[in-house]
């Protein structure tokens, strides 16, 4: 089915404002997405008429809040296909998912054993893999990006041995566009009884995830990028690894029973959630994903496959441009670099014309380096972008240039 996006657009209200006076042209949705007036007002209802902590009170706000807050578990289980609530941990974002594995798995990395990540990894699914083999004596290893983009499952065959104890990979590229094929990456991993970690933070809102079919360990995405608020975000886990996990902090909420002699912890999900939670991030991200939903995630995928063929084409257009990334599973990421341009100097002119872009290395420097350049200038959409859009930056690329060369 189409998207109305002139519906969409209407509820989008950032999008109707001026940048420079010249109507927005928000093309950084990999950076973060805007927000529906569905998730702000989810957030604010929950302040002006909901607010209160969870889990803790027995009068009737805090039960209302609980509840709310843990339907949004339920809610956010079924949207990722997880096979109960309970393996569905709120954090700050993919960032901290990650994070809270890769400090959790210091129990089964010891010297020697070694860790996979890809070439293509945005910092915050390598360097939490890097400080943890530091903290073991453990070995990161790394498997390379092809020319056009995508990995070779043969050399994952060759890397991966009875050393590997993880393997850590993105759903989708940030700078990239490359959509891994995740099922046969984790089914080559489980053959050797390797846990797979997926960084979901640039897939959530663009492509259909079930974690049951994809048979990972673990999916880290954000909130923020998927249409809900920012500072929010959720790890799956399944069941058998969250039980066998220690907790990642301490305090209230995560424990059981608590004496100066000992403590032990709570149940899964709630011994990885210490402190008070942010139960409208949870609420807004709820929103973000309900959203997403009721337009459908299949048809918001045909629609950014159209903008992101449609943007090719015509970018190809230009002299000198080269696209970064060019992988055939690709979607929602257009990487560019033009010959003898610096593509900060892009992005400030595009500014100056209303288009908002991210230029820059993308948190990937690794990846920067294999491709020898020191950055792109990145367009990336959102179900709420259109053709017009992609003519606008398409002038205003071509005016910057005209300007710069
Ligand atoms: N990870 C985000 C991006 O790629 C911030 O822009």
């Amino acid at each position: 089915m189409k998207l109305d996006i002139e519906k969409i657009r209407s509820e989008f209200p950032i999008l109707s404002k001026k940048i420079h006076n010249k109507p927005l042209v928000y093309f950084d949705n990999g950076a973060t997405t805007q927000k529906p007036i569905q998730v702000i007002n989810r957030i604010s209802d929950y302040y002006k008429n909901e607010n209160s902590n969870v889990h803790r009170g027995t009068h009737y706000l805090s039960q209302l809040a609980t509840d709310h807050f843990e339907n949004a578990r339920k809610y956010i289980a079924q949207f990722i296909g997880a096979s109960s609530q309970r393996e569905i941990i709120f954090t700050k974002g993919a960032t901290e998912s990650i994070n809270l594995v890769a400090t959790a798995m210091s129990d089964f990395i010891f010297p020697n054993d070694e860790i996979i990540v890809t070439d293509m990894e945005h910092h915050s699914n390598m360097v939490p893999w890097q400080q943890l083999c530091i903290r073991q004596k453990a070995k990161l290893q790394h498997l390379h990006v092809q020319p056009n983009g995508s990995l070779d499952l043969n050399e994952l065959e060759e890397l991966i041995s009875s050393s590997t104890k993880m393997l850590a990979i993105a759903h989708i590229s940030n700078v990239l566009g490359t959509i891994n094929p995740i099922k046969e990456i984790v089914s080559i991993a489980h053959k050797h009884n390797v846990p797979v970690l997926i960084d979901g933070a640039q897939a959530i809102a663009h492509m259909p995830v079930d974690v049951q079919d994809l048979d990972c360990d673990f999916y880290a995405f954000s909130a923020h990028k998927a249409y809900g608020p920012m500072g929010m975000g959720a790890l799956y886990g399944k069941t058998e690894w969250l039980d066998r996990l220690s907790p990642y902090q301490y305090g209230g909420e995560m424990i059981s029973s608590v004496s100066f002699k000992e403590t032990t912890f709570n149940e899964i999900p709630y011994k990885f959630e210490a402190g008070t939670p942010d139960v409208a991030g949870v609420l807004g991200m709820e929103a973000g994903l309900r959203y997403i939903e009721s337009h459908g995630i299949s048809n918001i995928r045909f629609h950014e496959d159209e903008l992101l063929d449609y943007a090719t084409n015509k970018v190809k257009e230009i002299d000198g441009l080269r696209i970064i990334g060019e992988s055939n599973e690709k979607t929602a990421v257009l990487s560019l670099i033009i010959e003898g341009i610096h593509p900060f100097d892009l992005g400030t002119l595009l500014d100056q014309m209303g288009v908002a872009i991210r230029t820059g290395n993308h948190c990937a420097q690794p990846l920067m380096e294999c491709l020898s350049i020191s950055g792109t200038l990145r367009a990336s959409f959102g179900m709420y972008n259109t053709k017009d859009e992609v003519n606008v930056f398409v002038e205003a690329l071509k005016k910057a240039l005209k300007m710069l060369l």
